[in-house]
């Protein structure tokens, strides 16, 4: 993205400071994680701190989602059986999950952010499904990395309210996509905007790829397999009409990104399948109150 384009973004997020910052807990688990001496209990001893966290945890755990015949009841089985890694996924997704809480209040009559969050733990299902079948190295971060393909949306909801009505209301009256809406509108997309997000946040330059190409993936110059695999998780999770992104539109699936994963049609469907059960077994643990 051009330095300058990024400059007016900047300026154009009216309220910075409803940026979300990075949650501390996040910061203490990856120090914690670094340390080769840790064990399952000091992980579980920082977790064990966050109510939430701690809940969340033990409920998916426990989920239909991972399927343990056993019943997990401490913090420490939990992590001993997921291993570190996944665990740290699980806050991660937990960490996210709030971020898609907050919604002001000019846009909840025109837009419902649950919505959002059920099309992106969709969007992480399948682009995690995806990467098992073609033996992706990380199907996990595939997840992660479809959790967050639209945080710019949620960045616009927080950061410029004022400015979000007159974009729904486009979407809606010229029945157009949210993308092109913002162009419009904003002049800049939740592509550009959730970048300069990955980027403040430190999120791996995956993740920022994914952000910033998964409605354009033939641009991204860098791992364009995963920017493939999100680009189709994301439009399969709206043929599937699960959650919303903000418009009614079914994006068309890029040819050459179709092409580069190499699925055939019976795989596709078996996917669709599978991730409708994944995603009914996992939204209920990340429940909007
Ligand atoms: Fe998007
Ligand atoms: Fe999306």
């Amino acid at each position: 993205m051009e330095k300058n384009v990024h400059l007016k973004i900047i300026s154009e997020l009216g309220n910075i400071d409803a940026l979300p910052t990075i949650p501390q807990v996040v910061l203490r688990l990856n120090g914690v994680l670094a340390d080769p001496n840790s064990s399952a209990r000091d992980v579980a001893k920082l977790l064990g701190e966050d109510q939430v966290i701690t809940t969340r945890i033990l409920k998916l755990v426990n989920s239909a989602f991972y399927g343990y015949a056993r019943q997990v009841k401490t913090l420490t089985q939990a992590v001993v059986i997921l291993g570190f890694r996944e665990v740290k996924n699980i806050v991660l997704t937990s960490q996210i999950f709030d971020l898609f809480k907050s919604s002001h209040k000019n846009i909840r009559d025109l837009f419902d952010i649950n919505q959002l969050w059920t099309h992106s733990v969709g969007c992480a299902v399948i682009a995690k499904n995806i990467g098992e079948r073609i033996r992706y190295l990380e199907p996990e971060a595939l997840f992660i990395a479809g959790l967050i393909h639209d945080i710019g949306k949620v960045v616009e909801i927080n950061c410029i309210p004022d400015k979000m009505p007159d974009v729904f209301r486009t979407v809606q009256e010229e029945n157009i996509s949210m993308i092109e809406a913002e162009k419009k509108v904003l002049e800049v997309t939740h592509c550009e905007i959730g970048k300069v997000m990955a980027e403040m946040w430190d999120f791996p330059q995956l993740i920022e790829y994914v952000v910033a190409y998964h409605h354009k993936p033939s641009l991204s110059r860098k791992f364009e397999q995963e920017v493939a695999i999100v680009h189709v998780a994301n439009c399969m999770v709206r043929m599937l009409e699960i959650g919303s992104g903000g418009d009614s539109l079914i994006p068309q699936i890029d040819p050459f990104s179709w092409e580069r994963i190499g699925l055939d049609q019976d795989t596709h469907e078996e996917i669709l399948t599978h991730s409708l059960e994944a995603i009914s077994e996992l939204l209920p643990v990340f429940q909007m109150s």
